[in-house]
């Protein structure tokens, strides 16, 4: 199977990492005969903005949507205001590609520490779904009586629709059933007394077309002190745009750390391509020297193989992270002395080996 890939390296540590996630996927066809990629590179980001106005050009979309898959690195530069990065890439292409589904895998990889006593990687192993068009970040609102000291007042307006929080709840359920494991909602029913309530109820709507998997719900402020506390009671969370922002960088906190961060912006029915990301940004202040940790990214490849059909390939993705961590290939935020190539190298090894 061909696979054509879109590849948006970005800023600072970006490229580094992405060149390591491309050498694994690169790796993976060179062992396998039935599966050969294609990359093209779009030099899109902050020098781009400096150059020309804009982050991306006015066509972008349309340049990336024939791709099966969007692979990206990070984007943000000191010289540019974050929302005007954010704003003027990713968020369009989440967007525009109606990528509603941000999945994070919450997984203590065998070799990685985690900040939790006494807790092994079999109690560290979720899937977080988070709802990524709408809810609280639906970007609609208003500032009333901007200045006026007396009167002034920020509106956010939550959003949630009936189509948008019934689609990742059931994308949480039919990935419960293919995988087998239980499903756990979180919203907060009790204080948002029209959303919360509104979500619990399609909740447990969807959950009935369900009766295989078992299901529960829990408030925000409960769920979070579970996932420290009790983390093993969760394997697939499904949640909105806030609390999943949120607990996501809670799980990375479990689980070993920005390092090990992964994420996939998914739009299920594959209308539009997906797009695969390290959950870390441009780390300016590590940028060029190449020491940056490239496992977020090559972990983030792995997804792309899972999306695209290579399950098998993507598990072997990860043991091969597993056993370059066992065997020392770390980066110096891992304790490690490894250049970002070295890792990247030995994870690649690593997957010829099994082979
Ligand atoms: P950051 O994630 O870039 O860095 C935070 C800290 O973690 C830094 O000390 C950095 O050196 C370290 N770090 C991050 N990734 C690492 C890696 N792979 N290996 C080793 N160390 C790593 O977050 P920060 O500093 O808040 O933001 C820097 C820029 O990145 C900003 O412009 C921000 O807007 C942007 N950003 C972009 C994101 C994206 O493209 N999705 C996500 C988060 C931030
Ligand atoms: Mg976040």
């Amino acid at each position: 199977m061909h696979h054509r890939i879109a590849v948006i390296a970005g800023d600072g540590i970006g490229p580094e990492v992405t060149q390591e996630a491309v050498r694994v996927l690169h790796q993976v066809a060179a062992l396998d005969p039935g599966i050969s990629f294609s990359f093209e590179e779009f030099p899109w980001g902050s020098e781009h903005y400096l150059a020309h106005g804009q982050m991306m050009p006015r066509d972008g979309l349309d340049r990336l949507r024939a791709f099966d898959a969007i692979e990206l690195g990070a984007v943000g530069d000191p010289r540019v205001p974050d929302h005007v990065t954010l704003w003027g890439l990713l968020l369009p292409i989440r967007q525009g590609f109606d990528q509603y589904v941000n999945l994070r895998p919450v997984r203590l990889l065998p070799g990685v520490e985690t900040v939790l006593r006494g807790r092994a990687s079999r109690d560290i192993d979720m899937i977080v779904l988070r709802e990524n068009t709408e809810g609280e970040y639906s970007g609609k609102g208003d500032l009333l009586f901007p200045g006026d000291a007396e009167r002034e007042m920020a509106l956010q307006t939550t959003v949630f629709s009936r189509k948008g929080v019934e689609r990742i709840v059931r994308y949480a359920f039919e990935l419960g059933r293919r995988l087998q494991r239980s499903v756990a909602s979180v919203s907060k029913g009790n204080a948002m007394n029209y959303s919360g309530v509104f979500w619990d109820r399609v909740f447990a709507d969807v959950a009935g077309d369900y009766p295989d998997v078992a299901h529960r719900s829990y408030l925000v402020d409960a769920a979070a002190m579970f996932f420290v506390q009790d983390p093993r009671r969760f394997e697939i969370v499904v949640t909105s745009n806030l609390f999943g922002d949120i607990l996501t960088d809670l799980g990375a906190g479990i689980a070993g750390g920005m390092g090990f961060a992964a994420s996939a912006n998914l739009n299920p029915e594959g209308r539009f391509p997906s797009l695969f990301e390290p959950v870390h940004g441009s780390a300016p202040d590590i940028a060029g020297q190449g020491i940056a940790n490239p496992m977020a990214a090559i972990w983030s490849a792995a997804l792309l193989l899972e999306h695209l059909g290579h399950a098998g390939w993507a598990d072997r993705v990860l043991q091969a992270i597993g056993r370059a961590l066992a065997d020392g290939e770390r980066t110096p935020d891992l304790g490690g002395s490894r250049t970002t190539a070295e890792v990247g190298r030995a994870v690649a090894r690593g997957l010829a080996a099994e082979g």
